[in-house]
C-alpha cells in the first residue's frame, strides 16, 4: 500500500497513517473486510518502525473503524458498522472543529428562500435576469482571447491591480459618468464583493464602529458583523441616507468608515439627493472619516436625473469608489472593482494580492473584449428597458391586486421595490405562505440592524422575471396576505 508521508511535517508518522486510511475506509476505497497489509510488510513498505503502524492499527480498531482477526490481522469493518461521514456527534470533531464560531451567518436569512420547493415558484430575489445574460457575445469575446492571447490569457494575471486594459477601459467608463479615475487607482476584484472587504480589512478592526444606512445590504450587514465590528445606523428616507443626523454620530461613535448606497439602495431604492450628497461629502472630509460608495446598479437608470457620483464631488482622497459587472452584466463573472486616491490604494493592492493573489486573468480580458467593442453599453440600454417595463408592470400589478394598505416605494432604477405592509402583518411569517402559494421575496428583516426594525416590510427584486410572471407571482403574493390578514378563530 502506498501512503504518501510527510517527513518534514508536525503531524506524527503514525497519525498520517492513520488519517490515510481512515479517509480510505469512510469513503468507501477501502471496502469492508478488505484485509490490512500486516504490521510488518506495512512498516518495511514505508520505510518506518513497526511500532508506527501498530499505533495507527491500534488507533483505528478503537474508532471501530477496522477489526483483528484472531491470526489472519487487520480488517476493514463493514459498512453497517462504520460511522457515516459527515453525522458525527457533535464531540466527535476534534477540539478546534468543536470551538470553531459557525453562527456568523444571521439565522435570520432563511434558507427557504434559496432553496425552495415549489415547483413553478416566481422567485422575486436575486439580481439580474438571466434569462437576458448576453452568452453568446460574451462566448465570441471569450473565443477571441483564447485564439488571440492564447496562454497569456491563462497565466496569473497582473498582481498589482488587475489587467490594465480592463482598468483603462474602467476608468473610460467611470469618466463618461462624471468620475475622473486615473487607471492606475483602478483595482480590479473579484466581485465587489471582495472591494468591501478589502476596504474593511485596511481600514478597520474589530470593534472599530462603521456607519451604514439602516436598513441595508445584507450581506455587507453579515461581512461586518463577522469582522465584529460596532455598526451604526442611520435611517433611510426617500431621499437616501438621512445625512442630518450624520453629523451627532460621528461626533459620539467616532466610526471608522461609512458604508452608503447611493443609488437605488439595496434594499429600498432610494437615490441619496443631490444636497445630502454634497452634506456627506463635507461632513466625511471635516470629521476625517472614510467614505465606502457602493454603487452596485448605479447605470440602472429608469427616471429622473443622475446625481453625481460622491467620489466625483470628493476633491480630498476620502471616498473609495466600489462598482460591479455582476448587475448590469453577470454575477458569475465576479468581476468588480474599487477607485481610491492616495496611499490607501497601495494597501488595497497589497490586501488583494495576500488574500487571492488575483481575479481570473482570462475573465478579465474576455470582459475587456466585450466591452470595448461597445456591446456592453447597448447590452445596458437593452437591459435598462426591459427592467424597466418590469417595474412599472409590478408596481401597476402591487396596485391591482395588494390591499390598498401596502405602502410601496417606487424606484427610479435598479432591481428592488421595497414594501411595507399593513399594520400588525410579519414579513418573515407571510414568506411561508407566500412559499407555498408559489413566490418568494427578501423579507425585510434581512435588512434591518435589528430584525424587528425590518419585520413589516420586504424587498421584491422586479427584474428577474418576465411581465407575465411579475403579474402571477403578485397575484400569489396577494393571495398569501389576504390569507395572512383572516383573522385566526
Ligand atoms: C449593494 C450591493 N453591493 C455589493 C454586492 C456584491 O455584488 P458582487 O460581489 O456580485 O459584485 C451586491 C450584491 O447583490 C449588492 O447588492
Amino acid at each position: 500500500m502506498r501512503i504518501p508521508l510527510d517527513r518534514q511535517s508536525l503531524i506524527p508518522l503514525y497519525k498520517q497513517i492513520e488519517n490515510y486510511l481512515r479517509d480510505n475506509i469512510l469513503s468507501g476505497s477501502l471496502e469492508a473486510d478488505t484485509r490490512l497489509p500486516a504490521t510488518r510488510a506495512m512498516a518495511k513498505d514505508l520505510g518506518v518502525s513497526r511500532i508506527t503502524v501498530q499505533n495507527a492499527y491500534m488507533d483505528l480498531e478503537s474508532e471501530g473503524l477496522i477489526y483483528n482477526r484472531e491470526g489472519s490481522g487487520a480488517y476493514v469493518m463493514p459498512a453497517l458498522s462504520l460511522p457515516k461521514r459527515g453525522v458525527k456527534s457533535e464531540t466527535a470533531w476534534p477540539l478546534w472543529q468543536q470551538d470553531l464560531k459557525t453562527d456568523v451567518l444571521s439565522p435570520r436569512f432563511s434558507p427557504q428562500v434559496l432553496n425552495p420547493s415549489h415547483p413553478d415558484l416566481i422567485a422575486f430575489t436575486g439580481v439580474g435576469d438571466p434569462q437576458h445574460f448576453p452568452l453568446r457575445d460574451f462566448y465570441k469575446a471569450l473565443q477571441t482571447v483564447i485564439r488571440t492571447e492564447g496562454i497569456d490569457a491563462l497565466v496569473y494575471g497582473e498582481f498589482d491591480g488587475g489587467y490594465p486594459p480592463l482598468r483603462e477601459t474602467i476608468a473610460h467608463v467611470l469618466a463618461s459618468q462624471g468620475i475622473q479615475a486615473d487607471p492606475g487607482q483602478v483595482l480590479i476584484t473579484s466581485g465587489s464583493q471582495q472591494a468591501l472587504s478589502l476596504v474593511c480589512q485596511v481600514l478597520l478592526k474589530p470593534g472599530d464602529a462603521i456607519v451604514v444606512e439602516d436598513p441595508t445590504y445584507n450581506f455587507a450587514l453579515e461581512l461586518f458583523r463577522s469582522l465584529d465590528f460596532k455598526i451604526v445606523g442611520v435611517p433611510v428616507d426617500k431621499g437616501g441616507m438621512q445625512v442630518e443626523l450624520l453629523e451627532s454620530l460621528l461626533q459620539q461613535r467616532h466610526p471608522s468608515l461609512i458604508y452608503t448606497i447611493p443609488n437605488f439602495q439595496n434594499p429600498t431604492g432610494a437615490c441619496l439627493s443631490g444636497v445630502r450628497r454634497r452634506q456627506l461629502v463635507a461632513l466625511a472630509d471635516c470629521y476625517d472619516v472614510p467614505i465606502l460608495e457602493d454603487d452596485f446598479a448605479g447605470d440602472l437608470r429608469y427616471d429622473g436625473r443622475a446625481q453625481p457620483a460622491l467620489k466625483a464631488l470628493d476633491t480630498v482622497g476620502n471616498v473609495i469608489y466600489v462598482g460591479t459587472f455582476s448587475k448590469m452584466l453577470m454575477p458569475g463573472l465576479r468581476i468588480g472593482y474599487l477607485v481610491a486616491d492616495g496611499p490607501v490604494f497601495d494597501a488595497l493592492v497589497d490586501c488583494k494580492r495576500v488574500h487571492d493573489l488575483t481575479t481570473s486573468n482570462l475573465l478579465q480580458r474576455t470582459l475587456n473584449v466585450y466591452v470595448s467593442v461597445g456591446r456592453y453599453q447597448s447590452h445596458l440600454r437593452r437591459s435598462s428597458r426591459i427592467y424597466r417595463q418590469r417595474r412599472d408592470a409590478m408596481l401597476d400589478a402591487i396596485r391591482e391586486h395588494l390591499p390598498e394598505d401596502v405602502l410601496v416605494y417606487p424606484p427610479d432604477g435598479g432591481l428592488f421595490i421595497w414594501m411595507r405592509l399593513p399594520g400588525g402583518l410579519s414579513a418573515t411569517d407571510l414568506l411561508s405562505l407566500a412559499l407555498q402559494k408559489g413566490v418568494s421575496y427578501a423579507p425585510g428583516a434581512w435588512f434591518t440592524l435589528d430584525p424587528q426594525d425590518g419585520e413589516r416590510y420586504l424587498r421584491l427584486n422586479f427584474a428577474t422575471q418576465p411581465l407575465e410572471r411579475i403579474r402571477k407571482g403578485i397575484r400569489r403574493l396577494g393571495a398569501a396576505l389576504r390569507r395572512c390578514m383572516v383573522p385566526q378563530v
